[in-house]
């Protein structure tokens, strides 16, 4: 017999650097807490419905408090020779209390405990990752607060295309981080779930309560078929997913972040906090850690990729393969929680350049919509309005002026209708507040998007 707790139909033993291939505890050690957790509820589930005796579960449940009570002192040591977090746990509970460690297996499998852990392990973080996002949505509302009546130009294609409030930018990310937001809170909904009790495969023959453990462990639902509770990780492919759109999110706003504060743009500065120096050009400030963010993104979505991968050809129910879940599970919820609160400091410490920003507002033909809809209201078809507009653009191209800086006698040559109360609609300020249209970029209109912000940010 082989000296594995699961040795008993086995003569040979495996070399130890295939052991060490088999195992995951390198990675799993971070279920530790959750795997107690999940044992406690189990052992005093069996207690209970008398399937062990009551004193056997309490031997069970003060080995268990121990454990933890090593664990929270960092006095634990895990063993690769024991695979996993479930086995180097019920191994270091029989060093702690004997034979009678043994029990606690009773009407567990391994594929239900590590489903149950590593849902446990999700649902336990998924709120600091709401929190965090609550709390970059409410620095984004603050600065478009600040920021309504600060105009910049608008682009498509990144050509200047119609001026809008910057609050009004800034308010389109905090619409991004809400719907990330309720992905999470829709991801929470799948991942508490409980699967324990569904043991192997199949269910157990043992008289257990599994409502008691869901119960215990807080779990709102429970799995109703043993196959999918073991084979089920969509928890974690959410998880993953929505970690993607929201770095998707970040990476797009990371890379406004540095192309504006690049010397041709300057519209923004980030603080010397969130930005570093070169080792031999003693001028350059660096936007490494919006840059990180964005490059962090490669690994959230490779991630994703990743375990879509893993899983999309197991039959079920468990296979090995789905023990290279967790490690890519961990490691974007670190990145994404560091990244978030990253990007939460650089925005709410970097300086805006309000005047830059309208400036580049003044010198363009970022007016030339404002002019054709005037001719429009006018009673010219705005094809035809266009056409007209498109001329005097290119001759402002060429003769080097702007759409203001045109005489009447001029825009009148290109239509007769222009009349002098136009240069007024000209001016970017306008553009922005005559748009007042839902969802247009007008001041009023940030404004009282800021406050229906502050509303759902309450709701949060
Ligand atoms: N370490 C394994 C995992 O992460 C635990 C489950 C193992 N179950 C088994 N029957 N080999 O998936």
């Amino acid at each position: 017999m082989s000296d594995k707790l699961w040795g008993g139909r086995f003569t040979g033993k495996a070399a130890e650097w295939v052991d060490e291939f088999g195992a995951s505890i390198g990675f799993d050690y971070h279920l530790a807490a959750e795997d107690l957790e999940g044992s406690l509820a189990h052992v005093k589930m069996l207690g209970h419905q008398g399937i062990i005796s009551q004193a056997d579960a309490d031997e069970i449940t003060t080995g268990l408090h121990s454990l933890e009570e090593d664990l929270a002192a960092g006095k634990i040591e895990f063993s690769v020779a024991n695979e996993d977090i479930h086995l180097n746990m019920e191994a270091l509970l029989t060093k702690k209390i004997g034979p009678v460690a043994g029990k606690l297996h009773t009407g567990r499998s391994r594929n239900d405990q590590v489903a149950t852990d590593f849902h446990l392990w999700v649902k336990h973080r998924l709120p600091a990752v709401k929190e965090a996002i609550t709390e970059l949505q409410a620095t984004l509302l603050s600065l478009a607060e600040e920021h309504a009546g600060t105009i910049m130009p608008g682009y498509t294609h990144m050509q200047h295309a119609q001026p809008i409030s910057y609050g009004h930018y800034l308010l389109a990310y905090f619409e991004m981080f809400q719907r990330d937001f309720e992905r999470f809170e829709f991801n929470e909904k799948h991942t508490d779930k409980l699967p324990l009790g569904a043991a192997a495969l199949a269910g157990t023959t043992f008289p257990i309560d599994r409502e008691m453990v869901a119960e215990d462990l807080n779990f709102t639902d429970i799995y109703h078929n043993s196959l999918d509770a073991v084979s089920d990780r969509d928890f974690a492919l959410e998880f993953l997913s929505n970690a993607s759109i929201l770095m998707v999110h970040l990476s797009r706003m990371a890379e406004e972040l540095i192309l504006w504060g690049t010397y041709e743009f300057n519209y923004i500065e980030l603080s010397d906090n969130f930005s570093t120096g070169s080792s031999i050009m003693p001028q350059k400030k660096n936007a490494d850690f919006a840059e990180l963010v964005r490059g962090k993104s490669g690994h959230v979505f490779g991630s994703l990729m990743g375990l879509l991968t893993v899983m999309k050809g197991l039959p079920l129910a468990y296979n090995k393969d789905m023990q290279e879940d967790k490690a890519a599970t961990f490691a974007v919820m670190d990145t994404i929680l560091a990244s978030i609160k990253v990007f939460t400091g650089m925005v709410s410490t970097m300086t805006v350049h309000k005047e830059r920003m309208a400036a580049a507002t003044k010198d363009d033909f970022s007016n030339a919509t404002e002019l054709a809809d005037y001719l429009a209201t006018k009673g010219l078809p705005f094809r035809q309005a266009h056409a007209v507009v498109g001329e005097l653009v290119l001759k402002g191209i060429q003769e080097g002026k702007t759409l203001n800086e045109m005489s009447l006698a001029e825009l009148q040559a290109a239509d007769s209708h222009i009349e002098d109360d136009v240069y007024a609609e000209l001016e970017s300020e306008q553009a922005v507040n005559r748009r007042t249209s839902l969802g247009g970029t007008a001041v009023v209109n940030v404004l009282n998007e800021v406050n229906r912000g502050k509303s759902i940010l309450a709701g949060h």
